[in-house]
């Protein structure tokens, strides 16, 4: 005889993902729905986000989800879905912080304004509304895509210092080179070797490893990055 299955602890918990229409935010949605946690997924290409959340009520049917609009880059979209998760389910436990942009590389004269003020304003802004409600590593002729990171690790920092007291874990997650389509409109003299880099589901299922750690244990940092060099 088979033992009847224990929810998992974190069943039933209510974590909100950014940018989670595809690639990395999309495959943390998988693992979070099968550890039974509700979602509320949110991006601006909302038909992909229903599409997920069929495919995630099919895999996973006692996790909810909810889907939403929002353009990490404007504030008052940032504060409804803030709003209404409190509305649908009257509680946040975790946030995944994961939109974000890589603009055109290239020497640092070379980036547009344009470019600038999208990877500043989606990296570091975005992520910032949501807590206010990658990477450690500088790459040559990423400069302004590094500096976007290099800022929300300063924040995450802080943040983490402030919140720990208040029994609220901020986790600086950095993965290396992932295979998603972020890589898809960057061109240089080397092509990266896509098929060296992680999946998005291994920083997935790292983030449901740190999730799944007992409540008075924080890793306040980690790093995942492919064993080979591939940029
Ligand atoms: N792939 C890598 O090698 C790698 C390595 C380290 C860190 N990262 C970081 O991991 C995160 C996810 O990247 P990925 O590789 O999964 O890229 P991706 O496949 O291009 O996905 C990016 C996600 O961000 C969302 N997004 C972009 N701009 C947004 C905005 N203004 N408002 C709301 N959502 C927005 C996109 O959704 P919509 O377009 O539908 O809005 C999409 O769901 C990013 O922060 C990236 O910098 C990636």
């Amino acid at each position: 005889m088979t033992a009847p299955r224990q929810p998992h602890r974190l069943s039933g918990q209510v974590a909100i993902i950014t940018g989670a229409s595809q690639g990395i935010g999309e495959a943390i949605a998988h693992h979070l729905a099968r550890l039974g946690l509700h979602l509320v997924l949110c991006a601006r290409n909302t038909q992909k986000l229903a599409q997920l959340a069929d495919r995630l009520r099919q895999e996973a049917p006692d996790s909810k989800t909810l889907t939403l609009a929002c353009d990490v880059r404007k504030h008052e979209q940032v504060q409804a879905v803030v709003e209404e998760t409190r509305k649908a389910f009257g509680r946040i436990d975790v946030l995944i912080n994961n939109a974000g942009v890589a603009p055109h590389t290239g020497l640092m004269q070379e980036i547009s304004i344009e470019d600038i003020d999208r990877t500043i304003d989606t990296n570091l802004k975005g992520s910032i509304y949501f807590m206010k409600v990658a990477g450690k590593t500088a790459y040559p002729f990423w400069s302004i895509y590094d500096a976007s990171k290099f800022g929300l690790h300063a924040v995450t920092e802080a943040v983490a210092e402030e919140q720990r007291t208040n029994n609220i874990k901020v986790i600086g997650i950095y993965p290396g080179a992932v295979d998603t389509s972020i890589w898809d409109d960057i061109h240089w003299d080397q092509e990266p070797k896509r098929e060296g880099m992680l999946r998005a589901d291994d920083v997935a299922e790292s983030v449901a490893f740190i999730l799944q750690q007992p409540p008075k244990v924080f890793i306040k940092e980690f790093e995942i990055s492919p064993l080979q060099p591939t940029v």
